[in-house]
């Protein structure tokens, strides 16, 4: 396989763009570096050894993970330093308990006392502590004690007051960046999310505690503010594949999305003036819906046509207006997709195929389930 060209792969394929891989990993380490803090990158968009690697320039250590398949596969592969940034499952304490037993930093995050009261019960071995982030909602609304509720203050010292455990950090997602378009609106988000996670450190700092405190999302860490620099950490993690969603935002260019998800024509339907391609909803995710005028995905090169519809297993291409030129698109003609959502598209696939210039590298392995 190696150093044959795409149209060597069965369809519908995952391909990965290398060198764009490495230059959007490269930038987020050069700003972090210029705003001198951690960076965490986050490995759910990729779940891959290969491009944590990347993302870590090779040390291995401080990552974010969303599922403990992921802590575990990484844990496995010599990684440490792994934050599980997702509100400690009340199942799984457990299995949290085993990867802070075995390794020199696992941390969880929580972000209510049940949840604290569950890791009283299951004191580590070996005098260890566990390492707790507190998830702070600063507008995201999604998981976290909201940052204005007084609860939040109480949450913090009740974690830092606990025996057997340490409050590592507090711990905020800017998700609420993803409805801004372009950077003067996602910086103006940032900069807000910055201010209150800035305030709150300032009341925690005044009932003398003091711990890490992280903020993150793409479009933020893709457009970060200069009081970010008076943070810990970030955590990002889309950006190390981009897609057509970010180009949306404004987080980066069309051009610096690394993945493709190949297609080839496998139908002509002139009655409904329509080609039919060997991509379905199992293959590229259904979540561009309604948001874009090529459908859901953009076609390389194609800015004609529109990925109208999916099933399973195969999807309807038209053209935006007028006829379709049916001899442009033989059948067999190899077609890629921008997706919408990489994370969301790469999670459908078993395998990457890595390719560096249009010439195939390799494949990449990612881990799967929860
Ligand atoms: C808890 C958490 N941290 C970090 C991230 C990374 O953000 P992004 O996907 O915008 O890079 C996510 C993304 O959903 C997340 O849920």
């Amino acid at each position: 396989m190696e150093g044959e060209p795409l149209s060597a792969l069965c369809s519908p394929a995952l391909v990965v763009d290398v060198d764009k891989v490495k230059k959007n990993a490269q930038r987020m380490i050069e700003r972090c570096q210029k705003l001198g803090i951690q960076l965490r990158p986050h490995m759910k968009t990729h779940k891959t050894i290969e491009c944590a690697d990347i993302m870590t320039a090779g040390s291995r250590r401080c990552i974010v993970v969303s599922t403990l398949a992921e802590a575990c596969f990484y844990a496995d592969h010599g990684f440490d330093d792994i934050l599980y940034a997702y509100s400690v499952p009340f199942d799984k304490v457990e299995r949290c308990a085993a990867l802070s037993e075995r390794l020199d930093l696992f941390q969880v995050l929580l972000d209510h006392p049940d949840a604290l009261t569950l890791l009283k019960q299951r004191p580590l071995k070996g005098g260890r502590l566990w390492h707790v982030w507190m998830k702070l909602d600063c507008g995201n609304g999604r998981a976290g004690v909201l940052h204005t509720e007084p609860e939040a203050l109480g949450l913090a010292q009740a974690i830092a007051e606990t025996e057997g455990v340490e409050l590592t950090g507090v711990y905020v997602q800017c998700g609420n960046t993803y409805h801004c378009r372009g950077m003067e609106q996602i910086q103006a988000v940032v900069q807000e999310t910055t201010n209150y996670l800035l305030q709150f450190m300032k009341q925690l700092n005044a009932a003398g505690i003091s711990c890490k405190s992280s903020i993150g999302s793409t479009p933020s860490c893709s457009h970060p503010v200069d009081d970010m620099a008076k943070l810990s950490e970030v955590h990002p993690g889309n950006y190390v594949f981009y897609d057509v969603q970010q180009s949306g935002i404004g987080s980066c260019s069309l051009e610096d999305v690394a993945v493709r998800v190949l297609t080839r024509v496998i139908g002509h339907c002139p009655h409904r003036n329509q080609l039919l391609i060997d991509c379905g909803w199992s293959a590229i995710s259904l979540d561009g819906a309604g948001k874009l005028p090529t459908g859901y995905a953009v076609i390389e090169g194609h800015p004609d046509l529109k990925l109208l519809s999916m099933t399973q297993e195969q999807g309807r291409v038209e053209p935006i207006s007028g006829p379709l030129d049916y001899s442009k698109y033989p059948l067999g003609t190899l077609l890629k997709l921008i997706p919408y959502h990489s994370c969301a598209t790469a999670l459908m696939h078993p395998v990457y195929y890595v390719h560096s210039e249009g010439r195939l590298l390799g494949k990449w392995t990612p881990t799967r389930g929860w």
